[in-house]
């Protein structure tokens, strides 16, 4: 920890989006450099089978996960294991590449352990994502792939980047996950609507068994996630992702007005809508909750109310790369206390 709050107050000179880049730089060396890789992964990973579950069809050794926007091109699904991660999302990405929106588009609030981000889904197109992930799929740990439509693909026409995605990655992913949530694509949430949803997962359902998942947005309205859940898993989808970053502006004070807040400003919003969610669809469907995750605790509450797996980025930044490795160290302590010799009956156990 002294090391990485010594190497953080050397990053935080740099803008977040630049020491975005520098940490990929390292990752990318870490992911390719096999002793430096084994070190950290020794180090880092958790092998306890107290914590290891299929789902999927695949072994996910311990629960927690990269979030979406990391890794948008798939250049560091390598070094994930290395820095604690059971599993990886890479993306989102969409069909064309795209360079986003005008910098500076990421942003950081130390004090609230927060940031903010309008990137607009920069990445290098699905050819070229595809081409990197076929190096290293199938990785150590389950990838899940995050796709979403381009910024110029107009709505009516949404569909068909999203089935054009589904096809191209089906067979280089363990799960896939339709963005509609992402605060930084203009009229993106609008896709957050039962038609859209259920047309989706028809269509995919007709020629492919993957898994694929539904990530929502932190700001819908209970009942009206409630029901986009509902369609989504009545119309095939194989699990829901709760939640993308919020456009709640008071949850820190004096951010940018545009972009969505992920980090510890998200952890109340994002747990309350989880457990609203999970309430109704625990059993149903594989649940996932991200937002605000940075301790054992808040990953093992998030567990306890439903969530078979969790995610997290914006705690990464903040907590740097041993963060997962205490996660997961702290939660099988939490299990042991609560009397769970593994992590099967600790899901959804606020809910039996
Ligand atoms: C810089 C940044 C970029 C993100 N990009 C994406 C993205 O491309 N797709 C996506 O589904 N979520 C994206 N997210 C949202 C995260 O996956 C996650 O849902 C959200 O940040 C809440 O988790 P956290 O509080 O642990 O960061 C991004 C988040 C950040 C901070």
């Amino acid at each position: 920890m002294f090391c990485y709050n010594t190497l953080k107050k050397v990053l935080f000179k740099f803008e977040p989006e630049t020491a975005h880049n520098m940490a990929e730089c390292s990752l990318r060396i870490v992911g390719k450099c096999k002793i430096l890789k084994n070190i950290m992964e020794k180090k880092n990973f958790n092998t306890n089978s107290k914590l290891s579950q299929e789902l999927f069809g695949v072994t996910f050794s311990n629960p927690v996960g990269l979030a979406a926007g990391f890794d948008k091109n798939a250049t560091m699904v390598k070094a994930m294991p290395s820095l604690g991660f059971g599993f990886t999302e890479i993306g989102t990405m969409t069909p064309k590449p795209q360079d986003g929106n005008p910098k500076p588009r990421m942003f950081r609030y130390p004090e609230e352990k927060s940031v903010q981000n309008a990137m607009g889904f920069n990445n290098e197109g699905a050819h070229k994502v595809l081409k990197n992930l076929k190096k290293v799929y199938p990785a150590s740990i389950p990838v899940g792939v995050n796709i979403g439509k381009n910024k110029t693909t107009p709505e009516e026409f949404a569909l068909s980047d999203y089935k054009m995605l589904i096809k191209k990655f089906e067979a280089t992913s363990d799960y896939l996950v339709i963005n509609i949530s992402s605060p930084n694509t203009p009229n993106l949430r609008d896709l957050q609507n039962e038609k859209f949803i259920t047309e989706l997962f028809t269509m995919a359902k007709k020629f492919t068994n993957k898994p694929i998942l539904l990530k929502i947005a932190p700001d819908i309205e209970v009942q009206v996630a409630i029901d986009l859940c509902n369609s989504a898993v009545n119309a095939g989808a194989a699990g829901i992702i709760a939640t993308n970053t919020t456009i709640d502006y008071s949850l820190v004070p004096n951010c940018q007005d545009f972009g969505g807040l992920s980090g510890a400003c998200l952890t109340d919003k994002s747990y309350t809508i989880f457990k609203e969610i999970a309430k109704e669809l625990y059993g149903k469907t594989i649940l996932i909750s991200a937002g605000g995750i940075s301790t054992a605790e808040q990953a093992y509450a998030r567990i306890k109310a439903g969530a078979s797996l969790v995610q997290s980025y914006s705690g990464l930044i903040f907590e740097g790369p041993s963060m997962v490795r205490k996660i997961n160290e702290e939660m099988l302590e939490l299990m042991a206390k609560d009397g769970y010799s593994n992590i099967q009956e600790a899901i959804g156990a606020d809910l039996k």
